[in-house]
């Protein structure tokens, strides 16, 4: 996929609108963590290094078209020190502004054109603007005003990170160093039945985990205790397990769980063997038995792709242990130089961070949703229109 870049050398005195994914987490006004920030720095740099006037468009959660004071993204603009327009259709910042300046834009979902890809509210978006670019790799799954529908208005481009996230995610697709393994934790079947079908397809081993595994081990006749699982998955998980059996792909699912007696971060852990978990049991993790068998895998894998944690990692070490440990057995691989591995998706991501291990990984994308479809080999809608 080529992508149409930025001419830096022609954006001196430009009004760029530069889409970016700040959709990060904010508790009491402080950023959890700044990686998708970090991320479009080198585009914002470059622009601004090149002398153009930057205006940095995002959302930040779900307003639905409305104004929702927590979700504004004043706090951003304050951690990186540039003015804030607190109404993203306002356009007097752009008298006085110098070359190089840059201001942050409010919430662009605080307008319900936004998600609808209203294309007069794209319109006013792009008022003022000479160029767009884009750097939201993250939320390029999405058909919206900013990410397509400006993109049809203004001469649009891919900003670097968008940039590297295909390059790289592409490049791992397309010509995988083998055994290619793919781990896919995380909660629901439902929501990656897309990406499970395309990955038995490509992988040579696709390890299931998390509750999304429980939900496998049902399918194979397995007592899912009272543990979070989708039972109307079953068939679905069968048509999965086919896919991977026709594409002589190994598929391989929990062996042991880490159990508790409620569904608590304090619960006690009791690790079961599948046929041992009663009614009461509540899955909360991999068992250990599991993730050695994992890492067993891990350690004879050439590339590694990786989304969706196997258990409560947020909760810390006793239910984070089955995530924790293939993080870092992926981690010390990659630094062996024996493995190219690629994590995608917040809570996995946020998985290899508390492990200490994500500058071990060969590349970790920023996306979620954007990750799961590129990787399934979707056609993502903000990418399509930056085609070259
Ligand atoms: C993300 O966080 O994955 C992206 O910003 C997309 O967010 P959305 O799922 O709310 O569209």
């Amino acid at each position: 996929m080529k992508l149409r870049v930025v001419d830096y050398g022609a954006v001196r005195g430009k009004y760029v609108l530069l889409r970016v994914d700040f959709n990060v987490q904010i508790e009491n006004g402080k950023i959890v963590d700044t990686f998708r920030i970090e991320q479009s720095m080198p585009t914002i740099n470059k622009l601004r290094e090149a002398g153009a006037r930057v205006a940095i468009c995002a959302h930040l959660g779900r307003p639905k078209g409305e104004h929702v004071p927590e979700l504004s993204l004043r706090p951003i603009a304050d951690y990186m020190k540039i003015p804030f327009v607190d109404d993203c259709l306002k356009r007097d910042f752009m008298v006085g502004m110098r070359d190089g300046d840059i201001v942050l834009m409010e919430n662009v979902r605080f307008y319900c054109g936004e998600e609808e890809n209203d294309l007069a509210f794209a319109k006013k978006l792009a008022t003022g603007f000479d160029l767009f670019v884009n750097d939201a790799f993250a939320v390029s799954h999405r058909a919206a005003a900013s990410t397509v529908g400006v993109a049809k208005i203004l001469p649009a481009f891919a900003g670097e990170l968008l940039r590297a996230e295909v390059e790289n995610i592409s490049r791992i697709m397309e010509s995988p160093r083998r055994p290619l393994l793919a781990i896919v934790g995380g909660a629901k079947v439902s929501g990656k039945i897309g990406v499970l079908k395309t990955l038995c397809k490509l992988a040579d081993t696709v390890i299931v985990g998390g509750a999304l595994g429980t939900t496998f081990n049902f399918a194979c006749g397995k007592n899912p205790g009272n543990s979070l699982y989708e039972p109307d998955m079953v068939a679905t998980a069968r048509e999965i397990m086919d896919v991977a059996a026709a594409n002589n792909c190994k598929f391989l699912m929990p062996i042991d769980k880490g159990v508790g007696a409620t569904f608590e971060k304090t619960a006690k852990r009791v690790n079961k063997g599948l046929d041992e978990i009663t009614e009461r049991d509540v899955i909360i993790d991999d068992g250990p038995m599991t993730t050695d068998r994992n890492i067993d895998v891990i350690n004879h894998a050439a590339t590694v792709i990786w989304n969706g944690t196997f258990g409560m990692a947020e909760w810390g070490d006793v239910w984070g242990e089955s995530s924790f440990r293939v993080a870092r057995a992926i981690a010390e691989r990659t630094r062996a130089g024996k493995l190219v591995s690629v994590v995608g998706g917040g809570e996995t991501v946020a998985a290899v961070d508390v492990a200490g291990v994500r500058d071990d990984i060969t590349y970790v994308s920023t996306g979620g949703g954007a990750f799961l479809e590129f990787v399934e080999g979707k056609t993502l809608p903000a990418l399509e229109i930056l085609m070259a």
